[in-house]
């Protein structure tokens, strides 16, 4: 008897009930016996005891289907050892609840937060074995993420609405891309939807060079432009201040986000008119996309693979289109970012894309 417990952490993407259904088709498949225990809403269900009993048909039809079935939350690693508002000690509930329920192994489905709260789980003793999700693709150790193609697909359409609409009237566009401190989303939906400036964290931006690639266009005769803006890009002077002062700053920002600071500033240097569109959640939202849903049936499967052989501590993840297990350890705390150097940077620049620098 395999006794399995799985909980979704942090914020929801694409293919995460394609994931879960990978682990317990192939546990079910392969396992003389086993029983699959769901946490709900993420490490809460975990601390607080909040469980069901899933069985083979609680995973049949969730393949194409969004969301979770599990649900999810955020429960901040940064206070993970404090204790609750009734002064529980949330890590040792969580240890318990999984002792109660003789677990063999805990599946975790998150992203770096997740990851974090997991190892340090496993360094209290517990079996742990993640799989990386989030369509921000900032996980180390993995070249990618389930839910981040789905994301890049709907930022794209995104971009691709606004085209027609911006090439009508003559005006700048603005389409915020979500991904957190990372610019994967942005760099990738804005060179497939063709954007002409593309910002990301990874490269502060100067106000004025943004402004002279869109005189630039004005000059070629292109009647308007497309920025695609990371929602944590950051201008060359912010990106000098410490934590501390760049905190101070923002509290006195008027703007709700980056890209309407942006679009105040290109306005008032070139008189253009220029709207912002934020596609937001949407981009986490709906049916995971084809690769995301063979990807994720392919890490739940390795993932059930692992608890089968009895391995624990790794995250399953796809190295140059190979599934491999890297050790949590080696995972947790590390962003991976892009390289300002990277060749797809330098590609995009050949296309006459502006990074802004
Ligand atoms: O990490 C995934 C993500 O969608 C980020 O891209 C975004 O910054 C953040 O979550 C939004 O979080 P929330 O859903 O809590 O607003």
């Amino acid at each position: 008897m395999r006794r399995i417990g799985m909980l979704t952490s942090g914020g929801d993407c694409q293919a995460l009930n394609a994931a879960m259904r990978g682990v317990a088709k192939a546990c079910f498949n392969c396992l003389d016996e086993v029983e699959i225990y769901g946490f709900l809403d993420g490490y809460r269900g975990l601390i607080y005891g909040n469980f069901k009993m899933l069985n083979s048909r609680d995973f049949s039809g969730i393949l194409t289907k969004g969301g979770t079935i599990l649900g999810s939350s955020r429960t901040p690693f940064k206070t993970i050892q404090d204790p609750d508002e009734n002064g529980l000690d949330k890590v040792e509930e969580m240890k318990q609840n999984y002792y109660k329920l003789k677990l063999d192994c805990m599946v975790i489905l998150g992203g770096n937060g997740t990851h974090k709260t997991a190892n340090l789980l496993r360094e209290q003793g517990l079996n742990i074995i993640t799989l990386p999700k989030t369509i921000d693709n900032d996980l180390y150790g993995t070249d990618m993420t389930f839910g981040f193609q789905s994301a890049v697909d709907i930022a794209t359409s995104a971009i691709d609405c606004i085209h027609t609409t911006a090439a009508s009237h003559g005006r700048v566009f603005i389409i915020e891309v979500m991904g957190h401190k990372v610019g994967w989303l942005t760099l990738n939906a804005g060179m497939a939807g063709g954007a002409d400036i593309i910002l990301i964290p990874e490269i502060p931006y100067d106000i004025d060079k943004i402004v002279e690639a869109i005189n630039q266009r004005n000059k070629f005769g292109s009647r308007f432009t497309i920025l695609a803006v990371a929602e944590g890009a950051i201008s060359k002077e912010d990106a000098k201040l410490s934590k501390k002062d760049l905190k101070e700053k923002m509290k006195k920002n008027p703007h709700p986000s980056v890209s309407y600071e942006i679009a105040a500033q290109i306005l008032e240097k070139t008189g253009q008119e220029v709207r912002v569109t934020v596609p937001g959640h949407t981009q986490r939202g709906g049916s995971p996309c084809p690769y995301d849903r063979v990807l994720a049936s392919r890490l739940g499967t390795e993932a059930a693979k692992l608890i089968m052989n009895e391995e624990y501590g790794y995250m399953v993840g796809i190295k140059n289109r190979e599934i491999v297990k890297v050790p949590l350890a080696e995972v947790a705390g590390k962003l991976k970012m892009v390289a300002p150097d990277a060749s797809i940077v330098e590609e995009a620049k050949m296309l006459g894309i502006s990074f802004g620098d």
